[in-house]
């Protein structure tokens, strides 16, 4: 069944049959208020964008986006969906779509939350600053390349001697905590190298400010389902939430990195041209929002599906980490050294398939196009916002066999031609991020650091396994012997 479809891409001329958009926006205020409810409450997203992929028969289809009304003033919800692989990869020619303020969708968070600076994720690769902001970031991960696997290894020994004793003592230890402090940690050290524990405030803190201040911006966008439904609605869900909660937060963030990072920060100014308040300004939010909130949603997925799997999967992972460390005569992993693991990459990617931890994509048409999916076309005009689900897109049966089975081997052998169709850093699996294009500047710092992450909590246990029903760990058993 997979892989039938023609390779025609998103926007290339095809003999596809030319369609309508299917589904209507509704009535004003109620149609975008009933998708909403929809969207959070009812259905869910997942529902939500399934059930109108079944009733219009279409990939490609109209519906409102949230966060909309009452007092989302000025944000349009509307929007054309493109939920295959072919459709969803329009997303990635900056020849139709425009990226330029449509990170979360039609509605963009105060620029208070950045200092004032639009930063690089929101420019368009149109606007000059983007190509002087990426290439920034770029050389700031080639410059930390040094540094980043040292100050990952360095912080996860701390990450897992604290699960380690929490185990000891209660039987089990969450995760989330040791996680985020971890990643802060030594994303501190290797983007701006700075420790953070040399300001008391920040090295405890510093974590949980950024959780708050990502909180902020993204919670009108995100079901939550922490608190009843109606109330998320209420708070949540109906206006935009204010800076000022998160405003001294900011300034010491800004502070430490203005310290602490006075090296990076010359550079960004002296080689890049940027001003010293935006070169700051896009720092933090590299940090704090594509890197640390990166991680901290994927991580935690990563772990807890390998920690609950009931396949047998943990002793394939620790047989090839084992054998692949012995031949190198290696005791800690290197990306080197993970490049050679078949099984733990090919894992990391299928995990990153079926969980993309950044869900919804868009880009607004630069011009009016024809938009093909796999099997019709359609006529976009120049304005209109197109979203894509990644989640769905991910399983799009026309290209993965089985979609929805978590098949850690996907990948290996012949399976790495299925690569192309990886799309979590915004482009696929096979792209390279450059200053021309919008695909993630760490996509394989990204999947190097997972696969690091897997060996050395491979290498160094037996056992590794979390609860069914909480982001924790249960058992930690440490080698005994290693082959
Ligand atoms: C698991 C971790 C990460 C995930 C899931 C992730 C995902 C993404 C995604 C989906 C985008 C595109 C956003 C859009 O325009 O729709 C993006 C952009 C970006 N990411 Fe990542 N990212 C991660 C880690 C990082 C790290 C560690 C860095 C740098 C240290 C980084 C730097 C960037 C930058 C600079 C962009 C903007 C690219 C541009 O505007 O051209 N990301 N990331």
């Amino acid at each position: 069944m997979a892989m039938m479809w023609s390779s025609a891409s998103a926007t290339a001329v095809t003999t596809l049959p030319t369609r309508p958009i299917p589904g209507s926006y509704g009535p004003p205020l109620v149609g975008p208020l009933k998708d909403r409810l929809d969207y959070f409450w009812f259905q869910g997203p997942e529902t939500f964008f399934r059930s109108r992929m079944a009733t219009h028969k279409s990939t490609v289809f109209r519906t409102n986006m949230p966060p909309t009304f009452p007092f989302f003033v000025g944000v349009d919800p509307r929007v054309v969906t493109v939920l295959d692989c072919t459709s969803f990869s329009a997303l990635f020619d900056l020849e139709v779509v425009e990226k330029k303020n449509i990170l979360i969708g039609d509605y963009m968070p105060s620029l208070s939350f950045t200092g004032d600076t639009r930063v690089v994720v929101y420019l368009d690769p149109s606007e000059p600053d983007h190509a002087r902001v990426k290439s920034f970031c770029l050389e700031l991960l080639r410059r930390g390349a040094k540094t980043w696997v040292s100050s990952f290894l360095s912080n996860l020994d701390v990450m897992l001697a604290t699960i380690e004793q929490g185990i000891a003592k209660d039987g089990s230890a969450g995760l989330f905590g040791p996680l985020q402090k971890c990643i802060f940690a030594f994303l501190c050290k290797s983007i701006i190298g700075a420790d953070p524990s040399v300001s008391p405030d920040v090295g405890e803190n510093g974590f949980v400010m950024l959780d708050k201040w990502l909180a902020l911006q993204l919670l009108p966008t995100v079901k939550v389902g922490a608190i009843p439904q109606p109330l998320e609605e209420i708070l949540l869900h109906s206006f935009p939430l204010p800076f000022f909660l998160v405003s001294r937060d900011y300034r010491k963030l800004y502070e430490f990195v203005e310290k602490q990072g006075q090296e990076v920060v010359q550079r960004a100014e002296t080689e890049h041209g940027l001003s010293k308040h935006d070169a700051i300004n896009n720092i933090l939010f590299v940090l704090g929002f594509n890197a640390f909130g990166g991680f901290s949603v994927f991580f935690p997925t990563l772990l807890t599906t390998i920690g609950r799997d009931k396949t047998g999967l943990r002793e394939k992972l620790k047989d090839e980490v084992r054998r692949v460390m012995k031949s190198r005569g290696e005791k800690r992993p290197s990306f080197e050294t993970v490049r050679e693991m078949e099984l733990v990459r090919s894992t990391v990617y299928e995990v990153l398939r079926l969980n993309p931890p950044v869900p919804l994509q868009y880009g607004r048409a630069r011009t009016d196009f024809t938009l093909n999916s796999h099997d019709a076309a359609f006529k976009v005009e120049k304005g209109e916002l197109l979203c894509g689900y990644q989640p769905l897109v991910m399983r799009d049966p026309a290209v993965f066999d089985d979609p929805e089975t978590f098949a850690p081997e996907r990948f290996m052998g012949s399976g790495k031609e299925l690569l192309k169709y990886v799309f979590w850093s915004n482009g696929p699996e096979t792209g390279t991020p450059t200053p021309a294009n919008k695909q993630c500047a760490a996509k394989d710092y990204v999947v190097e650091t997972a696969c690091l992450l897997m060996a050395e909590i491979f290498y160094r246990y037996d056992e590794f396994v979390c609860a069914d029903d909480a982001i924790s760990v249960t058992k930690l058993d440490r080698a005994t012997e290693r082959e």
